[in-house]
């Protein structure tokens, strides 16, 4: 797998391989699925980022599961209020159902706490949060997350799903800025 690579104006190096994701998201679809056994959970996963740990996870989930996806944007400009705006909303009625948010990082937990008010308002009757990444250094909120695939510094990440100004979605591992 290559070492090193350019995105825009910035240099990244390999820092989580494809096989050290493989085997983690192994153990946190197995730690879900043992969590959600036989409730017909309800998926969602966070777009953009999330699309591709979530296909990863989704594919370990060997009872019936439905799986939808959203979108949110942190509101821009002043200090951050916390607040999130909705770009795609969710249509399922989840009053009652467990649901397992399928996130790419947490990092000031902002975005994560929002859609957790959300979905606890909208009647979940449990939200199960899992990221592939989370900076424990970063976190400006008081947040739980469930299930993290890996704890990492306070470095801006690309790859498996990850963006720098829309690239780098593609690439198969996690590259740390450098
Ligand atoms: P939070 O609301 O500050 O926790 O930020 C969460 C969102 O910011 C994530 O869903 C990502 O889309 C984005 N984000 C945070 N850190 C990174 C990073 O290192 N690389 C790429 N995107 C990031
Ligand atoms: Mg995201």
């Amino acid at each position: 797998m290559v070492e090193s690579i350019s995105v825009h104006d910035k240099q990244f190096v390999l820092s989580i391989d494809e096989v050290q994701i493989a085997t983690r998201v192994r153990q946190v679809a197995q730690l879900l699925q043992d969590e959600v056994a036989g409730q017909r959970p309800l998926f969602i996963c966070v777009l953009n980022g999330a699309f591709m740990f979530a296909a990863d996870i989704l594919k370990y989930m060997n009872e019936p599961c439905e799986v939808s996806f959203v979108k949110y944007s942190s509101y821009q400009g002043t200090s951050s209020s916390g607040e999130i705006k909705q770009l795609i909303g969710l249509n399922e009625n989840i009053k009652g159902r467990i649901v397992v948010v399928i996130e790419d990082i947490v990092d000031s937990g902002y975005t994560m706490s929002g859609m957790v008010d959300i979905l606890n308002k909208a009647g979940a009757e449990r939200v199960i949060i899992a990221s592939l990444l989370m900076k424990p250094g970063a976190l400006k909120v008081n947040l739980h997350v469930d299930l993290v695939g890996f704890e990492i510094p306070n470095d801006f990440v690309v790859g498996y799903g990850l963006d720098y100004n829309g690239l780098g979605r593609n690439l198969p591992g996690i590259y740390k800025v450098v």
